[in-house]
């Protein structure tokens, strides 16, 4: 069997296409528009990357968008005032703290500053409590989010009686994503690096999601056949002379094996920012009304 590859970019271009239309109605009407602030502390070359493409693609869908690059010796204090500055802002819907972090920061007192009303990324433990609560109209992590849509599409928002294997217990992805699942009515399991005989857990997932940041991890025996393999990583590995983007899964050998999954690039990727201007979108929503 071979799996059916899951059109990412495809998919992320349809969401942004809706919610750009629905941004260019509001504007006419009301003559506001969506204001996504992104602050980049340093220069981490992959986060320079990742907040560029948020820049760019939330003005492509014409939202105000303001990108704040911040020395990498800012004091806290500073990221602090500037944060408070920008909840303030009436113009401003969503603010983002690109992750991570130069280490003489603390990230939980930078995400705690983000009022729960403008945290875009979902990430404030006041968010985090509406997600494992189940509660409506908050936003949910943006890559999380995107994973979840792409279920919803291909297997449906009711997943139970379906076993959920979750490779990768952070913050950003594995912790979120198990909440959602969990909200699906899936069965669920949350691993880490250190989880016993990983791939006999991972073998009993009808959906597994990768997200460690280890190129080619999983591979043809850790999975189910028939499985629907989402992988969250990006991981840039060197073949030779030549450099490229890979994924926690070894798409060649997996894809023979699963019913469906996602390639890296052109997968979960793109599916993060468009939810990103999505989630934006519903802050200025839910911040209007
Ligand atoms: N770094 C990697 N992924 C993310 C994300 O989704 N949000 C933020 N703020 N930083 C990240």
């Amino acid at each position: 069997m071979s799996a059916k590859i899951i059109d990412g970019k495809a998919f992320a271009a349809h969401i942004r296409e809706a919610v750009a239309s629905e941004v260019k109605d509001i504007f006419n009407k009301t003559g506001k528009r969506p204001g996504l602030a992104v602050i980049l502390v340093g220069n981490d070359p992959a986060s320079e990357v990742y907040v560029k493409n948020k820049g760019i693609q939330a003005e492509a869908a014409g939202f105000l968008s303001e990108t704040i690059r911040l020395d990498s010796n800012i004091s806290q204090a500073e990221l602090l005032s500037l944060i408070d500055q920008l909840n303030d802002r009436s113009d401003i819907h969503g603010i983002l703290v690109q992750l991570p972090l130069p280490t003489h920061l603390d990230k939980d007192i930078v995400i705690n500053a983000i009022s729960p009303e403008k945290d875009v990324d979902g990430f404030h433990p006041l968010n985090v409590g509406k997600l494992w609560l189940g509660e409506d109209k908050f936003p949910i992590p943006c890559t999380p989010l995107g994973c979840s849509l792409i279920l919803k599409e291909y297997v449906g928002s009711n997943l139970e009686g379906k076993i959920a294997v979750v490779i990768g217990a952070s913050n950003i992805v594995g912790k979120p994503m198990g909440a959602l699942l969990m909200k699906m009515r899936a069965t669920v399991t949350i691993c880490n690096s250190k989880t016993p005989n990983l791939p006999e857990v991972a073998r009993q997932a009808d959906i597994l999601i990768v997200a460690t940041g280890r190129a080619h991890l999983v591979k043809s025996d850790w999975i189910k056949p028939g499985a629907i393999v989402l992988d969250v990583g990006i991981n840039r590995i060197t073949d030779g002379d030549k450099s490229r983007l890979v994924g926690d899964v070894d798409f060649e050998a997996v894809k023979d094996k699963a019913s469906a999954i996602t390639p890296v690039p052109g997968g979960i990727g793109p599916m993060t920012i468009a939810c990103l201007l999505r989630n934006t979108l519903d802050l200025m929503r839910w911040q209007e009304n």
